[in-house]
């Protein structure tokens, strides 16, 4: 979800307007999903990265997360969204960790869409944590074992990366799931990302031809 900054800027706005209207896209974005038929959703909220900004920006987040999570949980309730915090949850506050998790344990039975919302995320973070929970039972470690640790073990691999705001590069996202995922960069800054911006993208990928390296023709007889 990036852009929100340069969204604020351009409009001579501070940096939290830009977060705050941000919030609103991930409403707009996770409704629109729903609708569309797409059933896991997996947004980048917060990096092992993130840390580094103004202590104002990191507040301000922190509370944008806990207030987000209080005006949202009857929708997300009424919408039988799933929600998932992953990351090293450990670096939030009691308080913003209980929250998580008591919206995590109220939208368990929610079954039409899942919102993983990762923060505090790194792919590379997420990577060791995985080989570090094998290190103990493990002598040799498969690719499905370490599918089997990482944060998003019961989540299947994205189909569609969706990234705003032009920037050509992974930052840390997904990096073992991405394997095999389509890429699709947009100019729109996140803020501006909406329903219509979304259906242009699953319009977009709905034109590849994805072959998981075979050829075309094999893919083409099934
Ligand atoms: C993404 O928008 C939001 C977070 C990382 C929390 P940015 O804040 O990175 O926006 P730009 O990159 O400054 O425009
Ligand atoms: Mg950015």
């Amino acid at each position: 979800m990036d852009g929100n900054g340069r969204w604020a800027k351009a409009k001579g706005l501070p940096r939290i307007a830009g977060h705050r209207e941000g919030a609103e896209s991930l409403r707009a974005v996770l409704k629109a999903c729903a609708e569309f038929g797409v059933k896991y959703l997996t947004v980048y909220a917060f990096s092992t990265e993130n840390w580094r900004r103004p202590d104002e920006e990191v507040e301000f987040l922190m509370e944008l997360f806990s207030n987000t999570i209080d005006n949202e949980i009857d929708e997300l309730m009424e919408n039988k969204v799933k929600l998932h915090f992953l990351g090293r949850l450990d670096r939030f506050s009691d308080e913003l960790r209980k929250k998580m998790s008591a919206s995590t344990a109220k939208t368990k039975g929610n079954d039409r869409i899942t919102l993983n919302v990762m923060v505090n995320y790194g792919g590379r973070a997420e990577i060791v944590d995985a080989v570090n929970e094998l290190l103990s039972s493990k002598k040799k470690v498969t690719e499905q074992d370490i599918q089997d640790h990482l944060y998003t073990r019961n989540v299947p691999d994205p189909d569609l990366l969706i990234r705003t705001a032009s920037e050509m590069r992974v930052s840390n996202f997904l990096l073992w799931q991405i394997a095999y995922a389509e890429l699709f960069v947009t100019p729109t800054l996140w803020p501006d990302f909406r329903r219509n911006q979304l259906k242009e993208a699953i319009e977009d990928y709905q034109k590849r031809v994805r072959k998981f390296g075979q050829t075309e023709e094999q893919v083409n007889a099934g």
